[in-house]
């Protein structure tokens, strides 16, 4: 984006993760299914110090995966949290009762939850915080629609979305959280961002949080890109400063497919 001032900075000071999004996909027992084989795909793969591997997976199949995956590398996510603790929300799964499960990180504000199911940017912020009060690690995810890109306005959106989702959280909790841009019109179209776009919006994600807090909390921070990553272009878009790993949807259910993305982030 012309004029913008560019900060460089230093990859190695905040980790590289790649989360699966499993999406409603998997019963429990082609969840089991599928997580041995993935832990059978990166077991010969040495991850530790340098990618953080995570799948975000459906409620229900949390128990099985993480019986799976107790002693491998690879870490359990849920895809949505409430942020009440407990309650009469009928429904509902809070973030203390995923901890107790075992999971590690939990994706918020999808672009699915704010398209289909009424997430504001008020409620993701409620739900980061509510994560991060309980020690999960909220991958939060930001990104523009088609007709948002068309009509100029993605940084507009872009920062809209960030500010909201990390208002009132102090340096601390923003180094804590993984920031996801998923482009609502690369996601499950077969439709990539080209690389040099993720890295522009990462870049300006990177910006904002420099803005909000300071240099240090920015660099801190693990940025994603998301939409139709695969194997295939995978290496292209995390070689890019400022993108930080990847939150993978359709590649992530298969096991061969998202641990070649993994390598890829090595
Ligand atoms: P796809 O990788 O299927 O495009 O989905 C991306 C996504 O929404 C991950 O959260």
């Amino acid at each position: 984006m012309p004029g913008r001032q560019r900060i460089k900075m230093d990859k190695s000071k905040r980790k590289t993760v790649i989360a699966g999004n499993w999406k409603m996909n998997m019963t429990p027992t082609e969840a089991r299914k599928l997580a041995c084989e993935l832990a059978e795909a990166l077991s010969c793969t040495d991850t530790a110090g340098s990618v953080e591997v995570v799948v975000c997976v459906p409620f229900v199949d949390i128990f099985a995966v993480s019986q799976v995956l107790s002693g491998t590398p690879i870490k359990v996510g849920a895809q949505n949290v409430h942020f009440e603790k407990c309650g009469a929300y009928t429904g509902e799964i809070s973030a203390p009762m995923l901890a107790e499960c075992g999971v590690t990180h939990v994706v918020v504000g999808h672009s699915e939850r704010r398209q289909y199911f009424g997430e504001t940017d008020e409620t993701v912020n409620l739900r980061a915080k509510a994560a991060l009060e309980t020690g999960l690690t909220p991958i939060i995810c930001v990104g523009e629609l088609l007709s948002e890109r068309d009509a100029g306005i993605t940084e507009e959106v872009v920062a809209r979305q960030t500010k909201l989702a990390l208002a009132g959280f102090t340096a601390e909790q923003v180094k804590r959280t993984i920031i996801a841009y998923e482009p609502v019109w690369a996601i499950g179209t077969g439709r990539t961002a080209t690389a040099n776009q993720a890295e522009e919006v990462c870049a300006y994600i990177r910006q904002i949080i420099t803005n909000l807090h300071d240099i240090e909390t920015a660099e801190a921070v693990t940025i994603q890109y998301g939409g139709s990553m695969k194997a295939s272009n995978a290496a292209e878009l995390l070689a890019k400063p400022n993108v930080d790993g990847g939150l993978v949807g359709g590649a992530s259910l298969s096991a061969a497919e998202f641990a070649e993305i993994v390598k890829a982030a090595l």
